[in-house]
């Protein structure tokens, strides 16, 4: 089992440039099988769930080749395939069910196992089915979800939650439905947008993306293109993060600022220097971190994907804060791991309560899912002593190479295989 050890305590400074957004990546593969073409897709990041896509996509009949983070797709005769050849890489993260939609675009009947992802609550797909249904699809849950479709026809589709997932699997699913389709209280987070985009790019026609309201008019066919995925915003913010956490002053660059306004607004709430520029943010730490409360909600607001990096922060603000996660119902498992190396925490429901400031002591942690793993690097790196950090497989799923980027700032970090 690999683990990540860290001696903390270090101030860290220099540049981090972004790579492709995991969750409009994990959109735009799929997407692809709406059409029979090829594609060039720029901007893919090297991580694990990327990498379990690839291998999907390779089992269904698509030609991938890759080229450093761009990618050569040719989904031409995706054909056959069964649940058992796909369900190891399917179960092992949640994007998988944005084949549901497409595979339903592409050719009106689809059968997938249940996806898997991050234990962060319940994470139902009643949303998902509702908009399959709506459009025409007869679904069967029993053991896998199947869904065929004699033809699919617009609708008016609203959301009962802004769901991110839910949102875009609509999007797939209607891009090549027969007449006009709805799709009411949407998500608006930058990878909805990407996606729409890529969509567009592709011959379909999506309007109102990053609105609450995407109308999606179908078209008969859909085509190859080439395009770039958007830089990825809660990898941008995690490291923002770690320049306040270490009181370092970091540089992230190649981003897109509006992505991360309520993040910048939060650090500079609390004291920390945000400079914005066209492409990029540096944060610059300070000792006098202010308390502050952040309540998660879906884009523009602050995103449920770095309450558990902001946490960290938390704990060495001088006075009283709170995290209210208002998206997912089990977010807060980092807090134990927190606890362990000292910090002052209570969590009563939905609320955490940050007292602080705390020193943070060394100590061997867990990663409980991926965000809460990037968490955890961002303790042992302020911590006092040697943290050491297992369950890696979480971490992997969405950061780069987050132990090269951090010892490029002056980390000293490694990852050793027991
Ligand atoms: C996406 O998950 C992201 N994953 C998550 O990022 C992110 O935390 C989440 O959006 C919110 O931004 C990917 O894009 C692959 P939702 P998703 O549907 O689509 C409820 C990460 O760290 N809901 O917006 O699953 C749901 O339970 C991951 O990169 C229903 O009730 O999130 C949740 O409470 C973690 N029924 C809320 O809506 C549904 O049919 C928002 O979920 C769908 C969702």
């Amino acid at each position: 089992m690999e683990k990540i050890i860290i001696n903390g305590g270090k101030s860290l400074k220099g540049e981090v440039i972004i790579t492709g957004a995991k969750n409009a990546a994990l959109g735009i593969l799929p997407a692809t099988v709406l059409a029979k073409d090829k594609f060039i897709i720029e901007n893919i990041p090297d991580i694990q769930d990327i990498k379990n896509y690839i291998s999907i996509l390779k089992k269904m009949g698509a030609k991938i080749r890759k080229e450093g983070n761009k990618l050569r797709i040719d989904t031409t005769n995706i054909g056959g395939y069964t649940v058992e050849e796909i369900c190891e890489e399917s179960t092992k993260m949640r994007a998988s069910y944005y084949l549901l939609g497409a595979l339903l675009g592409r050719n009106g009947e689809v059968e997938l196992p249940l996806p898997g992802g991050c234990d962060i609550g319940a994470r139902p797909i009643d949303l998902h089915i509702k908009g399959f249904a709506a459009l025409g699809g007869e679904i069967d849950l029993k053991g896998s979800i199947k869904i065929k479709a004699n033809k699919l026809k617009g609708a008016n589709i609203y959301m009962d939650m802004v769901s991110v997932g839910a949102t875009i699997n609509v999007m797939l699913a209607s891009v090549k439905a027969e007449g006009l389709t709805v799709i009411e209280n949407a998500a608006k987070e930058p990878h909805v947008v990407d996606i729409a985009n890529f969509l567009n790019l592709m011959g379909a026609d999506v309007k109102g993306a990053g609105t609450d309201v995407i109308k999606v008019r179908g078209v008969k066919e859909l085509h190859g293109c080439e395009y770039s995925v958007v830089p990825d915003q809660i990898t941008a913010g995690t490291y923002m993060i770690a320049a306040g956490v270490t009181k370092g002053n970091i540089l992230v660059k190649n981003i897109i600022p509006k992505h991360l306004e309520s993040i910048s607004a939060k650090l500079k709430e609390m004291g920390i220097e945000v400079i914005e520029y066209d492409d990029a943010i540096r944060v610059i730490g300070t000792d006098d971190i202010k308390p502050c409360n952040v309540k998660t909600l879906p884009y523009p607001g602050f995103p449920t994907d770095l309450q558990q990096p902001m946490g960290v922060l938390m704990c060495f603000a001088n006075g009283v804060s709170t995290i209210r996660e208002s998206i997912f119902e089990n977010r807060f498992r980092y807090v134990n791991e927190l606890q362990k190396m000292g910090a002052s925490i209570q969590v009563n429901a939905n609320t955490a309560v940050f007292t602080g400031p705390c020193k943070l002591y060394a100590a061997q942690i867990n990663a409980t899912d991926l965000r809460a793993g990037a968490a955890m690097v961002l303790a042992g790196l302020a911590a006092e002593g040697t943290t050491q950090i297992s369950e890696l497989k979480h971490i992997d799923r969405g950061y780069e190479n987050i132990e090269e980027i951090f010892k490029s700032l002056g980390a000293d970090i490694k990852r050793v295989k027991n």
